[in-house]
């Protein structure tokens, strides 16, 4: 048990990131390596890590599987209400839930919706470290820096970085605490060289210019979003929990998500303590 939780928050304000998959990873991931975890889901319209335990829960009993749960924090209140909160209030609303689980669990991991809301930022303004997939495009990029049309060069950080900027001026404020920013690359094309190249270069300038640091990404993969309905992740998959015949695709899989989880620093233990992967299929 520990007596200060590591408090990790996902975000992006743009929609389709991964945030949600990236959460539902982390949790397993920590889980796995017998750390305990609470996860709170800001997303109060699609409630998708709530969907995935119940998913999980199910699964588990179905199979006779023996599958470590993360605990599932609610915050007091209606979704309309809540929803309505002016920041004061938000952070208010937070940090009573999250008082008594930071002395209950080892990690605390949040979701937020793909958008500014009050939660969202309270959540941001507490975070030991702050998680953000960025998709493979410029589009999305575009949330977190501003580039010259005809250049392509670096303008200006955007919408999503002044949010960040704000949230470490309110950590520092408040409580002399820094938040660690880690910005990862998601759903990476096989193909697509030269644009990931050009996103690539942009993503560094502005990593220099705002202060994140950028882990190694995820592959496009179809097994990142496939157990979704068993409630399981990459991290889950052993010789008992095996609900789909395991692929070359689904070890390079599993590498990657070590990669993430190392760069996250959130293991003592670089290795994830996962069972042996084998492979069944194609
Ligand atoms: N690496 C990946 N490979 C394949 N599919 C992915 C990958 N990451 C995410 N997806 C899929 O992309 C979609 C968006 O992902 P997800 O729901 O995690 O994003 P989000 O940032 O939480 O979205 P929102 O802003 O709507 O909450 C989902 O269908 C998910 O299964
Ligand atoms: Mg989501």
């Amino acid at each position: 048990m520990s007596t200060a939780a590591r408090l990790t928050v996902i975000g992006n304000e743009k929609g389709g990131a991964g945030k949600s998959t990236i959460a539902m990873h982390l949790a397993a991931s920590l889980l796995h390596a017998g750390l305990t975890v609470a996860v709170l889901d800001l997303d109060l319209r699609q409630q998708s890590l709530g969907r995935f335990l119940a998913n999980r829960r199910t699964w588990a009993e179905a199979n006779g599987a023996e599958l470590r749960m993360p605990s599932l924090l609610e915050l007091e209140g209606e979704p309309a209400e809540l929803s309505a909160l002016p920041f004061e209030a938000a952070l208010a609303a937070l940090d009573a839930r999250l008082a008594p689980a930071r002395a209950e669990v080892d990690h605390i991991i949040i979701d937020t919706p793909g958008a500014d809301t009050a939660l969202s930022r309270a959540a941001h303004a507490r975070a030991d470290l702050i998680i953000t997939p960025l998709n493979d495009s410029f589009v999305d990029f575009d949330m977190l820096g501003q580039v010259n049309p005809v250049t392509l060069e670096l303008t200006k950080p955007s919408l999503y970085s002044e949010t960040v900027w704000e949230s470490r001026k309110q950590r520092m404020v408040r409580e002399r605490a820094s938040i660690d920013w880690l910005v990862l690359r998601n759903r990476l094309a096989t193909t697509e060289a030269r644009n990931r190249r050009r996103l690539d270069e942009r993503v560094e300038a502005l990593s220099r210019r705002v202060g994140f640091r950028v882990g190694p990404g995820l592959r496009d993969r179809v097994i990142y979003r496939e157990l979704f309905p068993f409630g399981l992740t990459v991290a889950d998959l052993s010789a008992t929990v095996r609900p789909v015949d395991v692929s070359l695709s689904h070890i390079a899989a599993r590498q990657e998500l070590r990669a993430l989880m190392a760069a996250t620093n959130l293991l003592a233990e670089p290795a994830l303590a996962a069972p042996a992967l084998r492979r069944t299929g194609t």
